[in-house]
């Protein structure tokens, strides 16, 4: 019989799982030939250099050099270590967890699955006698049975320990619920109580997968009117979006995302039919949220509330994604209307046309600055103006900037070079103006470069048997000194001849940082036309480059040896082994 191995749970898990999968819930993939590509996650740039390549089940960015496989992605993304990626994985993918594969399991894996078994604890209360003035509630808001479902909704019970004696039943310690978040430990010690009694439950799912945290909504008028989940080592407000792991998907289709600040709001808008949307979880809108939203949509409808801290709250979300180049509309609902409140007087198709008509944000900023001024004399044009001018030094985008000041100058009925003038005074050094930064950890670029040479036979190394034969045969390790690639030449060599099997993942294992990543490199590498056929063009071209190197080695000596004078045998000897080199290369071209 015998356990499962660890490495065996790791190739179950990369069998089960899909890099390709994967990579597309965070980055925009294109096909490009065998591969795919998209903007890397890694680093910011405008043209994809980020490549995936569904054969290998590898991934690297050829700009910021990151790369490996599915668990590294995962880790990177999701800034967990490795025993999490793999748990969470399998998880996703039902791969049976062994025993003793990461012992009890990690903290993160144990509060995902704290609060998966809440979400149920809480459904099954909605549905059962305890749930009659919850699910009253939601039929007066009109919330619907299939909405409920979708999102998850459930009720917490009015008691103070009904989750967590559930969750001490199944296996999890006290202190760990309460780290958590679903329990709160009572003052001056003396155990821990439910934190949520007597609320509707919106379950917070992250976009990776998982559930993370909670919003409860009072059924009355208790305060707070929305209890949420504290910051856990999981749950981070300024880092997710209410509803983006259902809404990815119609968010991309759509090509916008309208944002919202409500959990109802995000749940009439599904409901009604509307589901490119996201809401804020009560907190301001941070540039983490903008680079997740970032990576389905880079147009967003901004439809806040209409009060006072809704206005500051919109301001603030157009004003962080602005700085990432967001094309940009806002829209108020009449009435001081929050979008749920909408839907239910007007219906969707009110709401979509508004939506549709929704004016860009500089239309918005006009209108506001228009407010309660005369835009027909010259203070209140002035007054406007310096209203709107400093607002626009947020876009990051000179072109939309230069579009942005244009429509002030138009609807101040001022003249162009005034605005821009006056633009120039009040903001003085963009930030856009400046060079951008360095690619990340562009400083580790190799030292050396891997020629054409090296880079085709290692491919060839790589993926086709013959040659990595031909290799063993003819090659032996002195002949990859001084090149970039030596070491991984080595490795090759050293597997082949152990009979150990030469892929990507075996020399990712056993050979240092600097050359995993030009391994990645060449694996994920383009070579159109490429054959099995053309090792031996490789081969010979390689051998040519490094006698070449040796005789320009050569040449170097004999010049310093001229200058120096006196060492006539020394030079002669070295002249004869500088004719032999050019014969043995002339025999190689
Ligand atoms: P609102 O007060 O506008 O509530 O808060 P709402 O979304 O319209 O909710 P309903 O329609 O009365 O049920 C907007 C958002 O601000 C956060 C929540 O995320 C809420 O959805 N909030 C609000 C809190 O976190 N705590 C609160 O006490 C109130
Ligand atoms: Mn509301």
């Amino acid at each position: 019989m015998g356990g499962l191995s660890r490495g065996d749970f790791v190739q179950d898990v990369r069998a089960a799982a899909d890099i390709a999968r994967l990579v597309s819930e965070y980055v925009s993939l294109k096909k490009a030939g065998r591969k795919l590509k998209g903007l890397c996650p890694f680093h910011n740039e405008k043209t994809p250099s980020f490549t995936v390549d569904p054969d290998k089940q590898l991934f690297f960015c050829f700009g910021c050099r990151t790369g490996g496989d599915i668990f590294k992605f995962y880790m990177l993304t999701e800034k967990v270590e490795f025993p999490d990626a793999l748990r969470q994985l399998a998880v996703r993918h039902g791969v049976p967890i062994p025993r003793h594969a990461g012992g009890e399991g990690s903290e993160t894996a144990r509060v995902l699955e704290m609060h998966r078994e809440a979400a149920a604890f809480y459904r099954a209360t909605l549905a059962s006698p305890q749930g009659a003035a919850a699910r009253a509630y939601l039929e007066r808001r009109g919330l619907g049975a299939e909405t409920v479902k979708a999102l998850g909704i459930g009720h917490a019970p009015d008691g103070w320990d009904g989750l967590k004696s559930r969750l001490r039943r199944a296996g999890f310690r006290e202190e760990e619920i309460v780290r958590s978040g679903l329990a709160v430990e009572r003052r001056g010690g003396g155990g821990s109580y439910d934190r949520f009694r007597n609320r509707l439950m919106f379950p917070i799912e992250r976009v990776g997968g998982g559930i993370i945290g909670f919003g409860g909504r009072t059924l009355g008028d208790d305060e707070p009117k929305y209890l949420n989940s504290p910051e856990t080592p999981v749950f981070h407000k300024g880092r997710h979006l209410y509803g983006l792991s259902w809404s990815r998907e119609a968010i991309r289709e759509a090509g916008v995302a309208i944002l919202v600040e409500g959990y109802t709001d995000f749940a009439a808008l599904w409901q009604a039919g509307i589901q490119n949307v996201a809401a804020v979880l009560g907190t301001g809108f941070t540039p983490e949220h903008g680079r997740l939203l970032g990576r389905f949509t880079s147009k967003a409808v901004i439809n806040f509330d209409a009060d006072r801290a809704g206005r500051d709250a919109a301001d603030r979300a157009v004003s962080v994604l602005l700085e990432q180049d967001y094309d940009l509309q806002v829209l108020e609902l009449p009435d001081g209307q929050d979008p749920d409140d909408f839907i239910v007087a007007h219906g969707a198709e009110a709401y979509r046309e508004l939506a549709a008509g929704a004016p860009s944000f500089v239309e918005a900023l006009l209108v506001r600055a228009a407010e309660g001024k005369d835009l027909s004399t010259p203070e209140g044009k002035a007054r406007a103006a310096g209203e709107v001018l400093p607002r626009l030094a947020a876009v990051g985008n000179r072109v939309l900037r230069a579009a942005a000041l244009s429509r002030v100058a138009d609807r101040l009925d001022l003249p162009e070079e005034a605005v821009r003038e006056e633009f120039r005074r009040i903001a003085p050094a963009r930030r856009a103006d400046e060079p951008p930064p360095p690619p990340a950890r562009a400083h580790q670029r190799p030292s050396r470069r891997i020629t054409e040479a090296e880079r085709r036979l290692l491919y060839l190394a790589l993926n086709d048997a013959a040659a990595r034969d031909r290799l063993l045969a003819s090659a032996r390790e002195e002949d990859f000194q001084g090149f970039a690639c030596q070491r991984l030449f080595a490795a090759v060599l050293d597997q082949q001849r152990g009979g150990h099997p030469v892929t990507v993942e075996a020399l990712e294992g056993i050979v240092e940082t600097e050359d995993r990543e030009r391994l990645l490199e060449i694996a994920l590498g383009d070579f159109p036309g490429l054959a099995a056929a053309d090792w031996e063009a490789c081969w010979n071209a390689l051998r040519r480059e490094k006698l070449e190197e040796e005789s320009r080695r050569l040449q170097r000596l004999l010049q310093q040896g001229t200058e120096e004078t006196g060492q006539a045998a020394q030079i002669d000897e070295l002249l004869r082994r500088k004719l032999e080199l050019r014969r043995q290369i002339d025999a190689l071209s």
